[in-house]
């Protein structure tokens, strides 16, 4: 019998994150005014012991107990040697899968949810708002809350909510409210469905109803939780690379190439940022970032300050973005429809410390099913993008006759995507190309803002 699972003992589980910021410098957020803005403005928005963690630059932070407490429900997580795909696939490459699936909510989010919902419980907090894409973040923020007795507020993007309804049934479930948007619950919602009632709504929408759900709480025991883009998800997610930095060690392997689909970016920097900093130090890596083409923002669009949602309540962020505005085609990848990135990801591109992929959701689809009927589970649509440039690479393994060792993310299961794949089996999934013209429209909003600066790190 092969060691397909790599596995590791309680005793083995690392107990700290790992902090990006201490390795790589960044363009500060900026307010309104173009001026970097202190930790006092976030108040309203964060609990101030997860700002501190926002602008911490310590290398490695504590994970507190009670979090890995709730940690060992799912993990450590299998590190998969995909042997059937390399059979497959005829590649003298070694695959390593990372199956972030087997949490709670099927995917890699319950990693911050469950250390945000224990910091924001920490600081007195009783109520957390929040948005979500395909609805995984919004289910795992649910369970999340659910584990240390907080309510919980999701509002769901319009076009996820419509495809997959079972997400919202999972977030009641675990005792949180769903609401499709934009709603008429807030004035950011109000006024995009007056402007676009027909709208399928987006991330940067979704995240202006959440915050201002948050912040006009009159009782101030309501704050807003983000599952993506964030320094301080970044840091929570390192868990994952730092498992399998482990798990590799107990098989005497490293990585030539990492992989991880990137919406927010906080999968792929969870499992690639311990790496990172091996690169940053000297070790010859490559490490891709895939996302969709149909929202190409690390591989098309430009460096720049912007907002993080639509009705600009965010500061200004120093990422690749597609203007705030951009409302995504409605790929069935939800979690991958943001205009923007996080900024420590977008930082490494622009260093050219790591490279961004895209591929077309059809390509995506394709290599899921590969997946499937070699390995056996069925992943999320976000996780196929990923999955798609793991077989590109081990096809180019086959290519050159090398025998690269190549680790990839699969952040999430596919189990309640399932229309999704009815639609590709029924050849209804529509690739989308933005054409310049488009994408020069959307990115008309930030052109007066406050240029980042090009910094090397080192
Ligand atoms: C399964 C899955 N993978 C990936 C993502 C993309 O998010 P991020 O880039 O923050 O990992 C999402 C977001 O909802 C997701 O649900």
């Amino acid at each position: 019998m092969k060691e397909r699972n790599i596995m590791l003992t309680h005793e083995e589980m690392p107990k700290q994150w790992y902090n990006i910021l201490a390795d790589i410098k960044m363009n500060p957020p900026l307010g309104k005014d173009g001026n970097p803005i202190g930790p006092d403005s976030l108040a309203p928005v964060f609990p101030m012991n997860l700002i501190e963690q926002e602008v911490s630059a310590e290398r490695w932070i504590d994970i507190p107990e009670e979090v890995l407490d709730i940690y060992s429900m799912w993990r450590s997580t299998p590190l998969i040697r995909a042997y059937n795909l390399e059979k497959a696939l005829d590649t003298p490459a070694k695959i390593y899968i990372k199956n972030e699936s087997v949490s709670p909510a099927g995917s890699h989010k319950p990693n911050t949810a469950v250390a945000q919902a224990y910091y924001n419980k920490e600081f007195g907090i009783k109520k957390l708002s929040t948005e979500t894409g395909a609805g995984q973040w919004g289910s795992a923020l649910a369970f999340a809350t659910s584990q240390f007795g907080l309510e919980c507020k999701v509002f769901m993007v319009r076009v996820s909510f419509d495809q997959k309804p079972h997400r919202k049934t999972l977030m009641e479930a675990w005792g949180a409210e769903c609401i499709p948007s934009p709603s008429n619950l807030t004035n950011a919602g109000r006024q995009i469905l007056e402007k676009y009632p027909d709208t399928p709504g987006s991330l940067g929408i979704a995240i202006s109803e959440a915050v201002e759900a948050a912040v006009s709480d009159q009782s101030g025991e309501t704050r807003y939780s983000l599952g993506s883009v964030l320094n301080h998800v970044m840091l929570h997610q390192t868990i994952i690379g730092l498992e399998t930095k482990k798990q590799l060690e107990k098989v005497g392997d490293y990585p030539d190439i990492i992989i991880g689909c990137a919406g927010g970016g906080s999968n792929f920097a969870g499992l690639a940022f311990p790496f990172v900093q091996d690169k940053i130090n000297g070790k010859n890596i490559e490490i891709y970032p895939v996302e969709p083409a149909a929202c190409p923002t690390l591989t098309k669009a430009p460096f720049v300050y912007d907002h993080g949602d639509v009705a600009e309540y965010t500061p200004l962020l120093a990422m690749h973005s597609l203007g705030h505005a951009f409302i995504p085609p409605p790929i069935h990848s939800g979690g991958l429809r943001y205009h923007g990135m996080a900024p420590t990801v977008c930082q490494l591109v622009d260093e050219g410390i790591i490279t961004p992929k895209s591929v077309h959701q059809s390509e995506a689809f394709g290599a899921g099913i590969q997946w499937a009927r070699t390995e056996g589970t069925i992943p999320a649509p976000e996780t196929n993008h990923a999955l798609a440039q793991v077989i590109i690479e081990a096809k180019l393994a086959k290519e050159e006759g090398k025998e690269k060792v190549i680790l990839a993310n699969y952040s999430g299961h596919g189990m309640l995507d399932l229309m999704a794949y009815e639609k590709y089996f029924s050849e209804e999934l529509t690739d989308f190309e933005l054409t310049d013209e488009e994408m020069k429209k959307a990115e008309e909003i930030f052109k007066d803002y406050p240029k980042p600066e090009h910094i090397k790190s080192k």
